[in-house]
């Protein structure tokens, strides 16, 4: 991976609730968090006592050169967003101030938490579609805004390859949102991933979730299989 290449963009643990529909009693359990990024998830769930994993490639990078691809990235994503105003609700996030500051804060609790997570193994440089954990290492397994979101990038095979293996970690897999990032249409690969994952027994649902930002992303598909041993 070549840091260029990331545009890093992390939400918080509030965020994360709303994005993936947790329950206050879902945030005790053991929690994988792929395409993890910027995010404060880990970071603010550590801090509660939480057990979270986070895994995505950019962790090789250290803290100083993630904070200084998030500094060049935050013009190019400002500008973005400012072009496509229309394609956001800015209710809940009211302005593009409001906006910047939620994020920068998030990412700077990522930053700051970064050093010691990788240290503890809560952070590692893992990419989708193989991660090297045993089947069932955890109990629910959440992935936003990389798969879908950038299915211009990345092919069905590789959305299923990912899903298969966040399937092979947790009985409960969760992705949000199912649209794309540049035109925030529906991905085209929700319908065939879902019929791939229905033909092979598993239980998928589309579920509302009490978050919309990008107009329309207010959806996670969950992917359910039964427990190991059944
Ligand atoms: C926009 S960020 C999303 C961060 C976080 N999930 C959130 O919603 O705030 C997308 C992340 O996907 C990561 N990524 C790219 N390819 C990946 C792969 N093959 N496996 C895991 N993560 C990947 C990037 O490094 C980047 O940090």
């Amino acid at each position: 991976m070549r840091l260029e290449q990331v545009l890093p963009w992390g939400r918080s643990l509030k965020e994360y609730r709303d994005m993936f529909g947790l329950t206050q009693a879902e945030l005790d359990l053991q929690i994988l968090d792929c395409a993890g990024g910027p995010a404060s998830f880990n970071a603010e769930m550590t801090a509660l006592g939480k057990r979270v994993v986070s895994c995505d490639p950019v962790y090789q990078f250290s803290a100083e050169q993630i904070a200084q691809r998030i500094d060049e990235a935050v013009p190019q994503i400002v500008k973005s967003v400012e072009a496509n105003r229309e394609k956001f609700v800015w209710t809940g996030i009211d302005t593009l101030d409001e906006l910047l500051r939620i994020r920068l804060t998030a990412m700077q609790t990522f930053l700051a938490d970064f050093p010691q997570g990788l240290q503890a193994g809560r952070y590692r440089q893992d990419a989708l579609p193989q991660l090297p954990f045993p089947d069932r290492a955890f109990d629910l397994v959440v992935s936003s805004h990389l798969l879908f979101t950038y299915s211009e990038h990345l092919s069905l095979d590789f959305h299923i390859a990912a899903i298969t293996e966040m399937g092979r970690l947790a009985p409960d897999v969760r992705i949000f949102p199912l649209l794309m990032n540049m035109t925030g249409e529906r991905s085209p690969y929700v319908d065939p991933v879902i019929e791939h994952f229905q033909a092979l027994g598993y239980t998928l649902q589309i579920q509302t979730v009490p978050y919309e930002f990008q107009r329309g992303g207010n959806q996670i598909l969950r992917l359910l299989s039964a427990p190991a041993g059944n």
